[in-house]
């Protein structure tokens, strides 16, 4: 297992490029089962959870090739097995769950376990399956979802925007009989780019990006060439580095726009963004100041930027304070931000941070792969030598990460544990 070894305290200055976004390719590179030719995809950023995506894709019979950021994807003999093996590494191995039922009427994918981040149950993707005409049984650990003749389409309200639920509803309504109306879906950007992806092969989808998207099923969809979105939780943690270390970072390919929530608190804590040609640029104002932030489905605050917010807040004058209103246990980084000399106190769901001078380095664990990238970013600003252990969440969602940095001056390099 790898850890990072980062001397804090140097500003970040010159250009990043930001990768594809890891949330938008894992379901659109699960949405290949449903395409009966060949489909390339470009910007698929070289990630731990694209590999075990595409071998999980392969075992359901569909062949890949990756180089550089292209995919090729061909789905040949398919299979309805999704393994424990690989279930259990990514939770989002659950979205092969709507294609399989669409395409062969039945799948057999091991029920994602628990996670650091909490429970994170798929009942919502179960109950509106079973609306669309589907049967589940709990075998072994294994769901077992058959619908001999088809999904058709139904009318469904999910009682929570869930972004899994509502990108695996879609996928299976893409080749369902009749139409389906998803109420109350989830509206995060990386829904929109799987419904263009499945419009680019000839899916009927209209509504992507509002909470009611409607679906008029087709018999077959054909192959395309996709361009993925830019990740926006990784442009997000590098606008956090840029101002926690003082420097100054120009964002390439970053989507600006998806990123409204962060870059208004941001603004509020006295960061300078503004997009220009050449990219987003990043630098701190005068100084940072405390603000208030509640996680909320998109166009809320993204929980997914929770933990790095909440590094710059350790060093923001005055207090700040953090509502994790989605999951229930996304705090984990708290105790190892503490260890860098944060004043952080937290009750329930709530976090209150108390900005210090600065943080000092000291050997801390990542949890989760957002928690990491907020250890990373704290470590930069910390005075002297920080280790980053366990850092193999990391590598789940940021791609080349040191070597980035690196380039923008952090000293910061990866060593085996
Ligand atoms: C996705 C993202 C993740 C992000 C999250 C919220 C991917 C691969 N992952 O995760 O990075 O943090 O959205 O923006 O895109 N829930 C249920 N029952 C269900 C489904 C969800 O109770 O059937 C609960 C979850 O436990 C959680 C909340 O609903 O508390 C939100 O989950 P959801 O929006 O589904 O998140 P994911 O799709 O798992």
């Amino acid at each position: 297992m790898d850890k990072l070894i980062i001397q804090g305290g140097v500003p970040l200055n010159g250009r990043i490029r930001v990768s594809g976004s890891k949330n938008a390719a894992l379901p659109i590179l699960m949405a290949s089962i449903l395409v009966d030719e060949p489909i390339t995809f470009t910007n698929v950023p070289r990630l731990r959870d694209i590999f075990t995506t595409l071998k999980l894709l392969n075992i359901l019979g569909c062949v890949s090739t990756f180089e550089d950021d292209c995919v090729r994807v061909e789905s040949c003999d398919l299979k309805h097995e999704a393994p424990y093996e690989l279930v259990k590494t990514m939770r989002a191995s659950v979205l092969c769950l709507g294609p399989l039922l669409a395409r062969l009427g039945r799948a057999k994918v091991s029920l994602p376990g628990g996670c650091a981040i909490g429970a994170r149950p798929v009942d919502m993707h179960l109950t509106a399956f079973e609306r669309m005409g589907a049967t589940f049984d709990l075998d072994s650990g294994n769901i077992m979802g058959t619908c001999e003749h088809g999904l058709t389409g139904a009318h469904i309200q999910f009682p929570f925007p869930t972004v899994g639920g509502t990108e695996n509803v879609l996928m299976g309504a893409a080749l369902a009989r009749g139409e389906t109306i998803l109420e109350n879906a989830a509206r995060e950007p990386e829904i929109t780019d799987l419904a263009n992806f499945l419009n680019a092969c000839g899916a009927r989808i209209t509504g992507q990006g509002t909470s009611i998207i409607r679906v008029q099923g087709v018999d077959r969809l054909t192959g395309c060439a996709y361009r993925i979105m830019p990740d926006r939780i990784e442009a997000g943690t590098y606008l956090a580095a840029a101002a926690i270390t003082d420097g100054e970072l120009v964002l390439e390919d970053c989507p600006f726009h998806e990123l409204d929530a962060v870059v208004t608190k941001m603004r509020e804590m006295g960061v300078w963004i503004n997009e220009r040609e050449d990219g987003v640029v990043a630098r701190r104002g005068t100084e940072l100041v405390g603000v208030d932030v509640m996680t909320m489905p998109f166009p809320g605050f993204p929980t997914d930027m929770q933990a790095q917010i909440m590094a710059l807040m350790t060093m923001a004058r005055g207090s700040s304070v953090i509502e994790e209103t989605i999951f229930e246990n996304r705090f984990m980084h708290v105790q190892e931000l503490v260890r860098l000399g944060a004043k952080i106190r937290l009750s329930g769901r709530t976090a209150m941070v108390r900005g210090v001078e600065s943080l000092k380095g000291a050997p801390v664990m990542a949890s989760d792969l957002r928690a990491s990238a907020s250890l990373v970013v704290a470590a930069l600003a910390a005075r002297g030598e920080t280790e980053v252990l366990r850092i193999y969440h990391l590598d789940r969602g940021y791609e080349g990460i040191e070597k980035k940095l690196t380039n923008v001056g952090a000293r910061i390099r990866r060593v085996p544990e």
